[in-house]
């Protein structure tokens, strides 16, 4: 019987030749990338099993179809590729996406995943990062209180492959596989060179209008769960490996991210994360001024007394910006001399 979706339905599902998760977490070391270390693999068959081994085995055996239509759904606000999980676990697993479900999907598909091969090599930069990646997933599924919604839907895209680690952030390579011709990113494109000739800056939208700005664009996350690198050093250490995706990839147009934290009142009012606009910006990166908003407000003041009381003061209203750095300028900076 199949599944929706083309997926095959549960009772297709494969007879557990392989013996449960353990068995396949120790074929993973073997053959697969040295991803994982043998803890790590332990510690997230335990919660790929949490759910009864049924839906471990069905998302081993369905891995490859499942990540493909995980990597089509990811565009829009990054939630599409954990809806479409969601609607797997309903409809071809049969299960509800409990807290406790959505865990042991994620761990059952990054077993998965860490036996395999990325669709396309990745820097060494990059691959070094897993191990690290893999341990502090497996310590957050086994370990957090709930399954923060937004935690779920970077670890949807994760496993699927539409994003990497890049230290103090994660990187979405999904624009890389074809999203850059779709109406909607190229509207919010135009939009962007608008909102710069508006404020006067015909530098940036120059910038923006140059033929290679229509391409693709690496996307960058902040992962509350891996603070360890978000440090000046880090971001640095991230923008080199991001350099060494984009030598790899020559149909990237760059890097960009939005965040409150590129809000030129920063400066003033949290100096110690100027770094964050002030470096890129010096490298030949464009802000481009977006909006505010409750989301805005809310992740500004979540770690920060002195954001929360000046905007409960109404002295200050976060403001979202967009950092677009083409793919030259930070190829320039990053084979300069290390402390450029
Ligand atoms: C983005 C983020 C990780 C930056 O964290 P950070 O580097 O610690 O910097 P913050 O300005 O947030 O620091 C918060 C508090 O930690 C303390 N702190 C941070 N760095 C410090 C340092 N070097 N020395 C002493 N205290 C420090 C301060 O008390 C500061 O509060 P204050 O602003 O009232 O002085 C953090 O703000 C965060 O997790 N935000 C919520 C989620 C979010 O916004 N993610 C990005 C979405 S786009």
């Amino acid at each position: 019987m199949s599944g929706r979706h083309g997926l095959p339905g549960r009772r297709e599902r494969a007879s557990p030749s392989l013996k449960g998760a353990r068995a396949r977490a120790v074929r993973a070391i073997v053959n697969g990338r040295p991803t994982t270390t043998g803890a790590t693999q332990v510690a997230l068959a335990a919660v790929a099993r949490s759910a009864g081994g049924a839906l471990d085995e069905l998302l081993c055996c369905h891995f490859d179809k499942l990540a493909e239509e995980l990597r089509a759904a990811c565009g829009g606000d990054g939630s599409g590729s954990a809806t479409r999980l969601n609607n797997y676990l309903k409809k071809s697993a049969g299960l509800p996406p409990s807290d406790r479900v959505r865990r042991a999907a994620i761990a059952s598909l990054a077993i998965a995943m860490s036996a395999r091969p990325p669709a396309r090599p990745l820097p060494i930069s990059i691959e070094a990062l897993y191990p690290r990646t893999f341990q502090v997933l497996a310590e957050y599924l086994a370990n957090s209180a709930v399954y923060d919604p937004d935690c779920y839907a970077k670890d949807a895209r994760f496993v699927a492959g539409v994003t990497v680690p890049a230290g103090a952030q994660l990187v979405d390579l999904q624009f890389a596989d074809g999203w850059g011709s779709d109406l909607r990113s190229l509207l919010r494109h135009v939009a962007m060179i608008g909102r710069l000739s508006l404020a006067g800056d015909a530098r940036g939208a120059a910038m923006l209008c140059r033929p290679e700005s229509w391409n693709n664009w690496l996307e960058i996350h902040t992962d509350q769960r891996n603070l360890e690198d978000f440090n000046e050093g880090g971001w640095d250490d991230c923008y080199r490996r991001i350099a060494d995706i984009l030598r790899g990839r020559s149909e990237l147009a760059g890097l960009w991210g939005a965040s409150w934290f590129y809000d030129p009142q920063l400066l003033e009012i949290s100096p110690r994360l100027a770094y964050l606009q002030e470096r890129p910006l010096e490298r030949g990166a464009v802000m481009v001024r977006l909006r505010g908003g409750a989301i805005h407000a809310q992740r500004a003041a979540q770690t920060s007394p002195t954001r929360t009381s000046l905007i409960a003061a109404g002295r200050y209203r976060p403001i979202c910006y967009a950092m677009f750095w083409p793919r030259r300028e930070l190829l320039a900076w990053a084979s300069g001399p290390p402390s450029s």
